[in-house]
């Protein structure tokens, strides 16, 4: 079996989802179930016993090692993460204690397990770290692509605990000789995702008649990757990436947020004839520090896995839109006093 971390996230549970329904081997999820943890994106598989959750932190050291020896998976796959980047500039102390503080005990919990495994299963063994293209800073307009060389330039608090975060695991590889493998993937979009994000907050915002806040100049580029095609990719590299190797993951769909939002809407008016969401568009103060453009080169996953995306954006966004139109009681779910409390520190002033 493998054992993943953060897999009640947004990514996280498409990966569970996906993994059990290709796969059937057993996985071990764990995840502490933050405000972004939410165990409705597995009500699908909550009679499968394939799927054993745990609530729990990634820092707890007590309890990984005792997850560890009780279920002894042949893989971890790192995703629990403080993941949005307006919480970090807000509060970047979560993002200390997870991503750097959690990863670390969560690598010396797994390097202790593994220093113990018998020599085949130690060989086999692999340590995931789901990891971002934000590492690697921000691109001027004509710069090319991130490759895997690419130096870290993290430039929020979030990036740059995930640029830590990298760190370590890279460390733990060179120093230990932990097979680990790293993922430097782009914007995710797609079901279960939190509607704190762009896409989701903006199809949320405008079926409930609510502005759609666009930060700065809506110039900014992001490179935007379906969440099933980031889970396959994940798969792949699981199964066939060599240990002490990063892969860049991306979509090849590089589009400024203007368009992401203009796209959002027209898609919305396709399925509610007459309405016209566009109106709500508001320009509002830029987000601090903001990265002007985000690319990933994808080629070396590409060569030597023969991964690519199966998605364009065209038929993505289509999917994502009729997911979210098909499950408002989810949308409405997550809309707790919490996330409300969330909206007004993160918007109230920016106008
Ligand atoms: P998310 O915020 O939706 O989910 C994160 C999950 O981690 C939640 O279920 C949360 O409860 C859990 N978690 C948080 N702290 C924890 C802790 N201390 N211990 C255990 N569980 C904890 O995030 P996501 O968008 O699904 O991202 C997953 C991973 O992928 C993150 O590592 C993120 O940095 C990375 N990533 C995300 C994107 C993207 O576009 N969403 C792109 C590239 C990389
Ligand atoms: O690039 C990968 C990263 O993508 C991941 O590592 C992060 O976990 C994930 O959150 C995402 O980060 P971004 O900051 O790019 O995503 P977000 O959805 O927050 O914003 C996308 C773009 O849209 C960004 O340029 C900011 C802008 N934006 C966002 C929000 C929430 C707006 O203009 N208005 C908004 O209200």
């Amino acid at each position: 079996m493998i054992l993943i971390t953060g897999g009640a996230g947004f990514i996280g549970s498409n990966f569970v989802l996906d993994w059990l329904a290709q796969t059937g081997e057993p996985i071990v999820n764990l995840d502490k179930l933050t405000y972004a943890g939410n165990l409705q994106n597995l009500s699908s598989v909550s009679g499968n016993t394939q799927h054993i959750f745990v609530q729990g932190d990634i820092g707890d050291t007590q309890l990984i090692s005792q997850l560890l020896a009780q279920h002894q998976p042949r893989a971890i796959i790192n995703m629990a993460a403080e993941s949005h980047v307006d919480r970090s500039i807000h509060g970047p102390e979560d993002f200390i204690q997870t991503n750097i503080l959690g990863t670390f005990r969560l690598l010396e919990s797994v390097r202790a397990y593994w220093s113990a495994l018998e020599p085949a299963a130690r060989a086999n063994f692999r340590f995931l770290h789901v990891s971002t293209d934000e590492v690697y800073g921000s691109l001027e307009k004509n710069e090319p692509a991130f490759t895997e060389t690419h130096g870290y330039q993290p430039n929020s608090p979030y990036s740059a605990s995930k640029a830590s975060s990298d760190h370590l695991v890279r460390a733990y590889h060179h120093t230990y000789g932990l097979p680990v493998l790293t993922t430097n993937c782009s914007n995710n979009y797609g079901p279960f995702q939190f509607p704190e994000k762009l896409i989701p907050l903006m199809i949320a915002n405008a079926l409930a008649g609510k502005p759609l806040p666009v930060y700065g100049d809506g110039l900014q580029i992001r490179d935007w990757l379906y969440v099933i095609d980031h889970c396959r990719a994940i798969r792949r590299v699981l199964e066939a990436g060599i240990p002490g190797e990063t892969y860049n993951i991306g979509g090849w769909n590089e589009k400024a947020n203007i368009e992401i939002v203009n796209t959002v809407c027209t898609l919305l008016e396709e399925f509610h004839p007459g309405s016209d969401f566009k109106r709500l568009i508001t320009y509002v103060k830029d987000r601090p520090g903001h990265d002007r453009r985000y690319a990933i080169n994808a080629q070396k996953i590409e060569r030597e896995l023969g991964w690519k995306p199966a998605e364009t954006f065209d038929t993505g966004i289509r999917k994502t839109i009729e997911w979210y139109l098909n499950n408002p009681q989810w949308i409405q779910d997550v809309q707790t006093g919490a996330y409300r409390s969330w909206l007004e520190k993160n918007y109230n002033g920016r106008q």
